[in-house]
């Protein structure tokens, strides 16, 4: 496995995946930390998942990527702790003085894009505030496990502004029209419960057993096929980037193009034997 890319930002751990094949596989988990800022994601912490991303995305051993937010750190005595949270959203401390034209490259190279265009299997992985480009940040995840008292929300429009990060749109196609323009335009919270409720997260998962459940599933991505999972990943997605008889296509081709694969020969040969299949990722 080829280094991660430091930060005190954004830290990697890379739990290796039990019984990898290819051997060497690992579920990466990236925290961010800023826990006394409730994990707000300023242009530090982007340009670390930005690099992340890249360094994510070129290394093979990667199978699966968890993304979270610290827990807070321990008060200073007599000051009440802070709150838990996922990313309770972009800085606002660096919207002063911006100028559309200051924002514009920022917003064209951004981190929820990165986190969207890989091609392996994210999880966000929320406890505490998932608001504003925290809420988009999950929800550029492929899918979110959140505990009862996380709050979701996206309350630009308290600010004079709207998500910039993707929200409206990843917002819409997951919850719907309605839900959506709700939340966008209310700028209210949900808690976890009421995420879960409409679809916003797959798993309603107490506190205590949120890395444990997390990892279940990524340990089950991980176990498939590395070639397969990426290709299941484009089918899916060409759902929402595609018109549905174009999606029924490459479905199609993306389909037919696996029995050219080593993986489904191994696939097939190894259920028939009742073997354990042994990947090869190609
Ligand atoms: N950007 C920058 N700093 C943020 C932040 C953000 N999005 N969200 C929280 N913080 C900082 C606070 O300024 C505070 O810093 P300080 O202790 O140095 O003063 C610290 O995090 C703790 O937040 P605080 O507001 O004191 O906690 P709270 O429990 O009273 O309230 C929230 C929690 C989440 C309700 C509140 O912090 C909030 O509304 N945050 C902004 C949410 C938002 O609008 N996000 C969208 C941005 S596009």
């Amino acid at each position: 496995m080829s280094a991660p890319p430091e930060s005190d930002v954004l830290l990697i751990e890379n739990v290796p995946v039990t019984n990898s094949s290819p051997v060497g596989g690992v579920v990466s988990i990236w925290t961010i930390n800023r826990p006394d800022k409730l994990n707000a994601l300023n242009a530090e912490v982007n340009s670390a998942l930005k690099a992340a991303c890249g360094w994510a995305e070129s290394d093979d051993t990667v199978r699966v990527i968890i993304i979270t937010g610290a827990a807070p750190n321990e008060p200073p005595e007599g000051k009440r702790p802070k709150p838990n949270a996922f990313a309770a959203g972009a800085d606002i401390s660096e919207f002063v003085g911006k100028s559309s034209a200051d924002v514009r490259p920022i917003f064209d190279e951004n981190p929820w894009e990165s986190v969207w265009n890989l091609t392996k299997p994210t999880i966000g992985m929320v406890d505490g505030f998932a608001l504003g480009g925290g809420a988009e940040l999950a929800l550029s995840c492929d899918l979110r496990l959140a505990t009862p008292r996380s709050k979701f929300g996206t309350p630009e429009i308290n600010l004079g502004l709207i998500p910039g990060g993707g929200g409206t749109q990843r917002l819409c196609r997951l919850v719907g029209y309605g839900r959506a323009m709700e939340m966008v335009m209310g700028g209210e919270m949900i808690d976890g419960e009421e995420a879960h409720r409409i679809g916003l997260i797959n798993h309603l998962v107490e506190a205590d057993e949120l890395l444990e459940q997390t990892m279940t599933l990524a340990q089950n991505f991980a176990s498939k096929s590395p070639h397969t999972i990426r290709v299941a990943k484009a089918a899916v997605r060409a759902a929402l980037e595609q018109p549905f008889s174009a999606g029924i296509l490459a479905e199609r081709d993306l389909f037919c193009a696996l029995f050219d694969t080593a993986d489904m020969e191994i696939g097939v040969n190894a259920f028939l034997n009742r073997e354990n299949a042994e990947w090869t990722g190609a």
